[in-house]
């Protein structure tokens, strides 16, 4: 969470004014860290956890046990629908921290991807990543 609100002070967030940050841990230890991006065109904004999961699997790291995020304002925010559901590809059992300004300080939630995605979409013939990380149909995880 520490990682998490440091990160926050590298948000692009011209716009809102909200700022995020992300600090995903991979199964390796290594932690990776993402902030929010916008964008003049709005809807091309990116948020801190996908970012943060982008920048993960760009460095060969896809299993993970937890993502801690910290956002501007007094409470926790939980990540919005899009971030979960990307979040779901790595693993129902991944574990979401959530503070607010004053991260492990203040207020913060916990819940597995699972519980923020009840009835979740999964499966269209293919399946999500495995344990390992490993892409459905794949042998081995690329280092
Ligand atoms: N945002 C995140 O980075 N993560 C979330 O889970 C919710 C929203 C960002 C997107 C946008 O830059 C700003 O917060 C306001 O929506």
């Amino acid at each position: 969470m520490e990682a998490a609100c440091r990160q926050r002070q590298r948000s692009y967030s011209p716009y809102s004014r909200f700022r995020v940050g992300a600090a995903l841990l991979g199964r390796s230890g290594t932690v990776y860290l993402g902030t929010n991006v916008e964008n003049a065109s709005f809807g091309l904004s990116i948020c801190a956890e996908r970012a943060a999961v982008c920048r993960a699997v760009a460095d060969g790291e896809r299993a993970f046990t937890a993502i801690a995020v910290c956002a501007d304002g007094g409470e926790p925010t939980p990540p919005c629908g899009a971030c979960r559901q990307v979040l779901l590809e790595f693993g129902p059992d991944l574990v979401v921290l959530m503070a607010g300004n004053r991260g492990a300080d203040g207020p913060v939630l916990t819940a597995t991807v699972r519980e923020l995605v009840p009835l979740a979409f999964t499966d269209f013939g293919a399946n999500l990543a495995d344990e390992q990380g490993r892409a459905p149909g794949e042998e081995r995880t690329p280092q």
